[in-house]
């Protein structure tokens, strides 16, 4: 398969270039496309042939759900029950880095949801993905755009080097904004929403809008969010932490990246951070750059706090180094 690239500007994406992508969609066919966390890999989300395909491009275990993308709260409304706190969320944070788990319509086929009762719905913050899922007129089943367990892609070179030949079309956008991807809670029992991955909305803003605090899935419900039981976000060379203050472990085979200079001569290859925004957004492309340049491993900075983007970007970092 001949996987069609196109660029397109972010704020006014070519009518023609979007037309052709929706149809593509229409006919079960798989699109990248920018979201503002990273890049998406969309299929119709109610064509089940069609989200076959999303599993089969990624090499991803098929009980592993995927998130519903919608344009707004009365598209969510048609394919999971809401309740008052998933809609009230929904109107502060959507568009937005936030996914709701709410139990699903019977119009969500099995194979979207992993075979779960629940489903997971965002609505992205990302005029093409929005016009997108608008053009296609369904909404639009879509993991993140890489090679399942590989670090996902922030860029639109990422997703050509992981899916070039296994899909139809790339949508290039530029880089994506916030660089890790969405915060998604349960809120099927609105009386205990559970934080089932940590992302691009910090918990404590969540838990300041509800007015309680986010809890751990406990085991059972673990077992019901089966992206956490995977390997995680791994380039194909190990990634270790360094914690300030610590002795640094590397040498000039390493990579390293952070927001701290580490001390003396550490390392053959350095992506030094503003801020720990600014290292939410590089993470993946770091990991992509320091695999393709040859380095032996990755040095990454554990982050000093948990608040804010910290509480993603410490997740995605300890799935990483893990195994
Ligand atoms: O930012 C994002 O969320 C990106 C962009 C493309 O929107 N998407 C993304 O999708 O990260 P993916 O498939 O890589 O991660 C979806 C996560 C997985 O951990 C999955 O297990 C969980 O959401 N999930 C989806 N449906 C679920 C459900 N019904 N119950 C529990 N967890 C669910
Ligand atoms: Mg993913």
């Amino acid at each position: 398969m001949k996987t069609i690239q196109a660029t397109i500007d972010r704020n006014e994406p070519n009518p023609y270039v979007m037309g052709k992508a929706a149809r593509i969609i229409r006919a079960g066919g798989l699109v990248a496309f920018p979201t503002e966390t990273v890049y998406g890999l969309g299929a119709d989300a109610l064509n089940a042939e069609a989200v076959m395909k999303i599993y089969a491009a990624k090499g991803r275990p098929s009980d592993n759900p995927l998130i519903l993308h919608v344009s707004g709260v009365s598209q969510a409304a048609s394919l999971v029950e809401m309740n008052d706190t998933a809609r009230k969320l929904a109107f502060k944070f959507w568009p937005g880095p936030l996914t709701l788990v709410l139990p699903a319509k019977p119009i969500i086929p099995p194979i979207t949801r992993g075979g779960l009762i629940t489903a997971a719905v965002r609505m992205p913050n990302n005029t093409p993905a929005l016009e997108l899922i608008h053009a296609s007129r369904t909404p639009l089943a879509a993991p993140s755009a890489n090679i399942s367990g590989r670090p996902s892609p922030t860029d639109a070179e990422s997703v050509f080097h992981d899916m070039a030949g296994k899909i139809d079309m790339i949508l290039d956008a530029g880089t994506t904004g916030i660089g890790i991807e969405s915060t998604v809670i349960d809120v099927t029992n609105p009386f205990r929403v559970l934080l089932l991955r940590p992302g691009g909305l910090p918990r404590e803003v969540i838990e300041d809008a509800i007015g309680m605090r986010l809890e751990a899935p406990d085991s059972d419900s673990a077992k019901r969010s089966p992206g956490t039981r995977y390997r995680h976000y791994s380039p194909s060379i190990p990634v270790m932490i360094w914690r300030k203050g610590d002795k640094f472990p590397g040498d000039e085979t390493c990579g390293y990246m952070g927001v701290d200079e580490p001390d003396g001569l550490c390392c053959g290859g350095k992506i030094m951070f503003t801020s720990y925004e600014d290292y939410a957004r590089g993470l993946f492309a770091g990991f992509r750059k320091f695999e393709a340049d040859g380095f032996s491993r990755v040095i990454v900075q554990w982050p000093e706090n948990d608040s804010g983007i910290c509480g993603g970007l410490r997740d995605r970092i300890k799935r990483s180094a893990s195994e």
